[in-house]
């Protein structure tokens, strides 16, 4: 077979505060592959299906010698995150032609050799969902509510629930999780299309974080017992003051402040006051042992419509620069997805 297009999208620019959509990221028709002969050197050749875009993905935007936790997008290179690939072609036992599955460093390029199964988890999807919802409620985002809620809400029912950026697939997530364990929910959103949906997932109070106070929402329904903090900022400051004793805060996001801004907060004595329970996490950090038992429930209560779930999915690499602006200014309705079939 004759060479094909292989489409991409490469980090152009480091931005300044919010990326821009056409100076951050550009899209590329310009490179060719050979499907029958790249060579695999043990690996395997993938066509991309989905690839998500996450909050985070603004934090691999820089400096490439500033060291954090996630490695950063190299100048002139493919971008890469989180999505689900179809095997064309395979020299690894462990995988074959045909397969999907979910890798979290996939290359924003239409086809990629990747070198072995490391990251990679194989998809059975027995329930035939859509590949796009492998990258939202069931894939890392879903990961991240269902596997940090277990891990460290330690609900009782009759709890006060704080879920910010609740119209998102994270925040959504938790609000059914929160409700399933009888908690009470108040969650907060910047527009009244993703409050109507906080409702629709369970929450009890919902409020507009740019039109109504935090903090005189949660004096008027806390105190608070669990905050999933997906915000920072002052939505944290004020649940900080309107904490109950013992509280467990889960230290999800912090996406007021990944764009520069500063974080203003200045109740972190009600830390110690009232004996609060800290927990920043990394869903990473969670997945070697919550894994199997999330592709074993979720994929299934999803088919069965347990869960309730919005994406927002764009046809095409030439979306990718609109798409993580929206995520980083609220513009998504849903879980960001670029699609590639
Ligand atoms: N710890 C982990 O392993 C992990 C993994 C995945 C995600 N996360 C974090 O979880 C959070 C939610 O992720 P997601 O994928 O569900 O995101 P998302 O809801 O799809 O997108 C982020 C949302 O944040 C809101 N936002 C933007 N700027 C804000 C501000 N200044 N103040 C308050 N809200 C703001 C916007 O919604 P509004 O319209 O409501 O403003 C935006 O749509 C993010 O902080 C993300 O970084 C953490």
């Amino acid at each position: 077979m004759a060479s094909v297009r292989n489409a991409r999208v490469v980090f152009s620019e480091i931005p300044q505060g919010v990326p821009d959509p056409q100076r951050s990221v550009k899209y590329d028709e310009s490179e060719l592959i050979d499907l029958d002969n790249v060579p695999l050197n043990g690996g395997f050749l993938a066509k991309a299906v989905a690839l998500s875009i996450d909050p985070y993905m603004r934090n691999r935007m820089r400096e490439a010698h500033i060291v954090q936790r996630f490695s950063p997008f190299l100048l002139g290179k493919p971008l890469v995150n989180y999505g689900v690939g179809r095997v064309i072609r395979s020299e690894h036992p462990g995988i074959k032609p045909g397969d999907y599955f979910h890798r979290k460093d996939l290359s924003f390029q239409e086809y990629s050799v990747i070198p072995d199964l490391s990251d990679v988890y194989v998809l059975t999807n027995e329930q035939k969902l859509p590949w796009t919802l492998y990258c939202g409620v069931a894939g890392m985002a879903g990961q991240t509510a269902w596997m940090g809620w277990h891990e460290y809400a330690a609900p009782k029912p009759g709890d006060v629930c704080f879920v910010t950026a609740a119209g998102g697939p994270v925040g959504s997530f938790v609000i059914q999780l929160a409700k399933a364990a009888g908690c009470k929910v108040v969650a907060s959103a910047g527009s009244a299309d993703k409050l109507q949906f906080a409702r629709e997932c369970g929450a009890d109070v919902v409020f507009n974080y740019k039109t109504a106070s935090t903090a005189d929402v949660l004096q008027q329904e806390g105190p608070v017992n669990i905050y999933w903090d997906n915000v920072g900022g002052t939505s944290l400051d004020a649940a900080l003051a309107h904490s109950a004793n013992s509280a467990r805060f889960i230290e999800c996001g912090m996406i007021s402040t990944i764009n520069g801004e500063s974080p203003h907060v200045k109740n972190l004595g009600m830390i110690v006051g009232n004996d609060l329970k800290v927990f920043g996490f990394i869903v990473g950090t969670l997945l070697p042992r919550y894994e199997d038992a999330f592709y074993g429930e979720v994929p299934r209560l999803v088919a069965e419509g347990k869960i309730r779930y919005r994406e927002d999915v764009k046809k095409g690499l030439q979306y990718v620069g609109q798409a993580i602006y929206e995520v980083q200014t609220g513009g998504n309705k849903g879980k960001s997805v670029i699609s590639l079939e």
